[in-house]
């Protein structure tokens, strides 16, 4: 599965984009090696590579690995899964030609936000200062179990900061087993009075996925004109959505299940356990998309049935007892996400605390 273009296939890139550590080899001009474990991030014509050196302390241009690239720009990456059961061994190798991005470069600034998207820590380094690494893509090649599930179980919070919204995937079938793996976490999320108020539907057939965005794109349609917004604008704003829906290799629709809640002879109370139900569907998505991270998939979140879930419902013959509320995309990331993912600082959050 590899397009005549493109160095890495499909299953090739899904490995890359994965992995969270490599190994970088250069030669000197004698042709004396090198090579180190970096961390990278990947888009779809180039690898990146921070410097984190404070520019202080040594001139960045010092080191080894930027003068042998200035002498001989030829380099390989290979980033390799190491397991006791050998069934699961694997590595993606890339050669090409590396430069050296300056940081007044266009390219820097979005090379910049990619690695920091993958990286949270390099959001505390000035990696902005030094310039970044960057290997255009020559050749690739690869041996092993790509596409074995991630094995090694992460701590919980690396994985709560190492998950990432996702919105462009490769054209790769998702097993059942997994997508069972991310339901399954979502099916241990709190719930009130553990009712457990939400229901799942699992897409991903083609014809399926066209009814639903042809659904939700009428409706989001009415209402971008209603908007005012540009005819031209509002066109592309609807391909973008249509696509993502298209080529996600699965959508989970999460639901809402009011049927099982308590019954109040008020309102207010009513609107409450409803809101709590909301809470949960949250906490259930949550569960899953930190499963999809954990097994090696990349996911994200679309909003979009919340504002039309009549039209989603008809489109999918649901029930009509269940409200549809949120889509999860799932599959294997084209590239780490160009977004700036950056947080509010946690003494910001804490609005009071009784020291
Ligand atoms: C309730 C909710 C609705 C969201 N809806 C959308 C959406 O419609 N489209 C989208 O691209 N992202 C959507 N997101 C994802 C957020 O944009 C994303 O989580 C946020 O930008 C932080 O980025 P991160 O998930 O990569 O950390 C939604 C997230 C939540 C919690």
């Amino acid at each position: 599965m590899k397009a005549a273009s493109e160095v890495l296939s499909a299953r090739e890139t899904a490995f890359l984009v994965r992995q969270r550590v490599a190994r970088l080899a250069t030669a000197d001009a004698r042709g004396r090696p090198h090579n180190i474990p970096v961390c990278f991030a990947s888009a779809p014509g180039a690898i990146y590579i921070a410097l984190d050196e404070k520019p202080k302390d040594v001139p960045v241009t010092r080191l080894k690995r930027l003068r042998n690239i200035l002498d001989n720009p030829s380099v390989a990456l290979v980033a390799d899964r190491y397991a006791e059961d050998w069934s699961l061994l694997a590595f993606v190798m890339v050669r090409g030609n590396a430069e050296l991005l300056e940081p007044d470069a266009d390219e820097h600034g979005a090379a910049v936000r990619l690695l920091r998207g993958k990286y949270h820590q390099y959001e505390e380094m000035r990696i902005e200062e030094n310039p970044v690494i960057s290997i255009r893509r020559e050749k690739a090649a690869s041996w092993g179990a790509l596409d074995a599930p991630e094995i090694t179980p992460q701590p919980l919070l690396d994985a709560v900061r190492g998950r990432r919204s996702v919105r462009a995937y490769l054209p790769l079938d998702v097993p059942e087993e997994v997508v069972d793996r991310v339901l399954e976490a979502a099916r241990w999320a709190p719930s009130p009075h553990g009712r457990q108020p939400w229901r799942f539907a699992v897409i991903r057939k083609e014809d399926t996925k066209t009814r639903l965005a042809d659904a939700m794109g009428g409706e989001w349609r009415n209402n971008l004109e209603m908007d005012g917004q540009d005819l031209e604008v509002v066109e592309k704003r609807l391909e973008g959505s249509r696509r993502r829906l298209l080529d996600a290799p699965v959508l989970v629709l999460l639901c809402l299940y009011l049927e099982d809640l308590d019954a109040y002879p008020d309102a207010g109370r009513q609107r409450i356990e409803t809101t709590m139900a909301v809470q949960s569907l949250g906490a259930a998505a949550q569960n899953a998309l930190l499963a999809a991270y954990d097994s090696g998939l990349d996911a994200g979140w679309m909003c979009a049935p919340l504002f039309c879930p009549e039209r989603v419902t008809e489109a999918l013959g649901l029930d009509p007892t269940l409200v549809p509320h949120a889509l999860l995309t799932l599959g294997y990331a084209a590239g780490d996400p160009p977004r700036r993912r950056s947080r509010i600082p946690l003494e910001d959050l804490i609005i009071y605390q009784d020291l």
